[in-house]
């Protein structure tokens, strides 16, 4: 059966530990290896990936593109706009014919039912490179950063501040699958998806809504945020005020854990919800994380092929 990877599920806790250690492992026998030479026994050789993008990405594209590199394929970019898709060829046709063209799509989109549609209709996998429900793909990363930093998942206290967005659904499935705990502060008329919430809770991770970021800060060892305004939503001056109090600066990483660990998924907007004090402070280990997107996803890539 082909396997896609639209949500941590799709993997489950077991899958995704062992993309973990792969990632870790494969990391290691790089350090000193120039960037885009291969890994040595080159498990994608031949493969080549097709990224779609109907919204922007910096890190999600160049880092999808060197994990196939690193693991012997290729990938090629499809801007939305410059292809059919974009004039209205549907997704189910656009869906069969990368099929016989290429061995995996990477979609990155606004409606989730759509990657749906689209995995439904191919026959090589795909994997959801965003959508406006989840962001799977980035918190393998994060996960392999916290872990990096040498803190366990089990029981780990986790705090998210600011919008109940994309990231936060995938951080919270993440925590059913690890046994994680959450505790979410954001401001009213933004929490999270309940599906998310609920399912994790019925796996046993506790997640915690509030609407005090300094509650859910307290004590915590890693702290996360992410833009008050995600790709496709519309910037409000009512949000940015509701979302103020829920800023991350050093007066808040203040009631942390003294060696809590700061991350975001990035890009950051600076002053908003993060100070540039945090994000350049001792606690942040944004740019491990960012690098770690090539490392997870090569992992990512692997799992979806069959190899782990
Ligand atoms: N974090 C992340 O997905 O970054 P990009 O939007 O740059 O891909
Ligand atoms: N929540 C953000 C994440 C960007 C990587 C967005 O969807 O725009």
């Amino acid at each position: 059966m082909t396997r896609h990877f639209l949500d941590l599920s799709d993997a489950g806790g077991d899958a995704l530990a062992a993309m973990l250690g792969d990632a870790m492992e494969r990391k290691a026998y790089r350090a000193g290896v120039p960037k885009g030479a291969p890994d040595g026994d080159v498990p994608l050789a031949g493969h080549v990936l097709a990224m779609v993008f109907e919204k922007a990405s910096t890190r999600t594209r160049v880092s999808f593109d060197m994990a196939m590199r690193q693991l012997g394929g290729s990938a090629l970019v499809l801007e939305a706009g410059s292809t059919q898709l974009g004039r209205g060829e549907t997704i189910a046709d656009t869906a069969r014919v990368l099929s016989r063209m290429v061995d995996a799509i990477m979609i990155r989109t606004h409606d989730h039912a759509k990657v749906e549609e689209l995995a439904h209709y191919a026959d090589v996998p795909v994997i959801n490179g965003l959508t406006d429900q989840s962001h799977p793909c980035q918190i393998v990363a994060d996960l392999q950063t916290i872990i990096e930093h040498g803190k366990a998942l089990p029981g780990l206290e986790l705090a998210w501040l600011g919008d109940g967005n994309n990231v936060l659904s995938s951080i919270v499935e993440a925590a059913g699958l690890m046994k994680f705990n959450v505790r979410i502060a954001v401001p009213e008329g933004y929490d999270p998806d309940m599906r998310y919430v609920s399912r994790a809770r019925e796996q046993g991770a506790r997640i915690t809504l509030s609407r005090s970021a300094q509650e859910a800060v307290a004590g915590a060892a890693v702290v996360v945020t992410d833009t008050w305004i995600s790709m496709g939503q519309a910037d409000s001056a009512a949000k940015i005020a509701a979302m103020t109090p829920f800023q991350v600066n050093e007066a808040l990483m203040a009631h942390a854990a003294s060696d809590a660990l700061f991350l975001h998924c990035l890009p950051a907007h600076r002053s908003e919800e993060v100070t540039d004090a945090v994000i350049d402070g001792p606690h942040s280990a944004v740019w491990d994380e960012a690098e770690n997107r090539i490392h997870s996803q090569k992992s990512i890539l692997r799992w979806v092929f069959g190899q782990l």
